[in-house]
C-alpha cells in the first residue's frame, strides 16, 4: 500500500459527503431560485408600480451585494428572529435568494431580446396581449433563456463553496476538514478543485447538448 493510496482510503468518504451536500445545494438553489427568479421577472414586468419597485430593489440589493454576506445575513438573522434553523437551510435559502435576482434577469433579457414587431406583428393579427406573450414572445425567449439558466446552475455549483462559512458540510467545508485532520494543505485542495471542475464540465457538457437540441427542433 503506497502512501497516496492511504490517503484516499482515509479520507475519500469526506470528498463524496461534501460533493453530495454541494450537489443538494445547486439543485434546490437552482430551482427555487429559478421559481423565485420568474416571480420577480413577472413583477418587474407588470404595469402594477408597487411590485415593479420592490422586484427592482430586490433585484439590485442582491445582485449589489457579496454572496457571503446574504449568507451571513441570513443565518444570524434567522437566530435573532428566534428561529434556529440548521446550516444547511440557511445555505440553500441564501444561495436560492441570491440565484433569484440573477435568474430574473435573464428571464427579463430574455424576454427583451424578442424584438418588439413580433409582439407587434402579433396584435396586428388579433391576438391579445396575454396571448402574444403566451404564443409569440415566449416559446422563442426560452431558446434564449435557457442557455443562460444552465450558466446559471454551473456559478451555483461554485458558489455554493461560499456556505462552507457558516459550516455546512460541503465540499469546501469537507475541505478544510480533510486539511485539517491530515496535516496536508494542498492535496486536499487539489482534490477539490478537480471535482468542482468535473461536475462543472459534465453539466456544460449536457447543457450544450440539450442547446443544440433546441436549437435544431425550430
Ligand atoms: N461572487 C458573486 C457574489 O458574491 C457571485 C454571486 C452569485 N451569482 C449568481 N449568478 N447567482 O456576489
Amino acid at each position: 500500500l503506497n502512501k497516496k493510496e492511504s490517503f484516499f482510503d482515509k479520507y475519500w468518504s469526506y470528498f463524496v459527503k461534501g460533493t453530495g451536500y454541494t450537489l443538494g445545494l445547486a439543485v434546490i438553489g437552482v430551482l427555487a431560485g429559478a421559481i423565485l427568479g420568474t416571480l420577480l421577472a413577472l413583477m418587474k414586468t407588470s404595469n402594477v408600480w408597487v411590485l415593479k419597485a420592490i422586484a427592482n430593489v430586490y433585484i439590485e440589493f442582491v445582485r449589489g451585494t457579496p454572496l457571503l454576506i446574504q449568507v451571513f445575513i441570513v443565518f444570524f438573522g434567522t437566530q435573532l428572529i428566534g428561529l434556529n434553523v440548521a446550516g444547511f437551510v440557511a445555505g440553500a435559502v441564501a444561495m436560492s435568494l441570491n440565484s433569484a435576482a440573477y435568474v430574473a434577469e435573464i428571464i427579463r433579457s430574455g424576454i427583451n431580446s424578442i424584438a418588439k414587431g413580433q409582439t407587434e406583428a402579433a396584435r396586428s393579427l388579433g391576438l391579445s396581449k396575454k396571448q402574444a406573450m403566451r404564443y409569440v414572445v415566449l416559446p422563442q425567449a426560452v431558446k434564449n433563456i435557457l442557455p443562460a439558466l444552465g450558466n446559471e446552475f454551473v456559478t451555483v455549483i461554485k458558489e455554493g463553496s461560499v456556505v462552507s462559512v457558516i459550516g455546512v458540510g460541503e465540499l469546501t467545508f469537507q475541505t478544510s476538514l480533510v486539511q485539517g485532520v491530515s496535516f496536508k494543505p494542498f492535496l486536499p485542495l487539489m482534490i477539490t478543485a478537480l471535482i468542482y471542475f468535473t461536475l462543472t464540465f459534465v453539466l456544460s457538457r449536457l447543457l450544450n447538448l440539450a442547446e443544440k437540441k433546441l436549437a435544431k427542433s425550430n
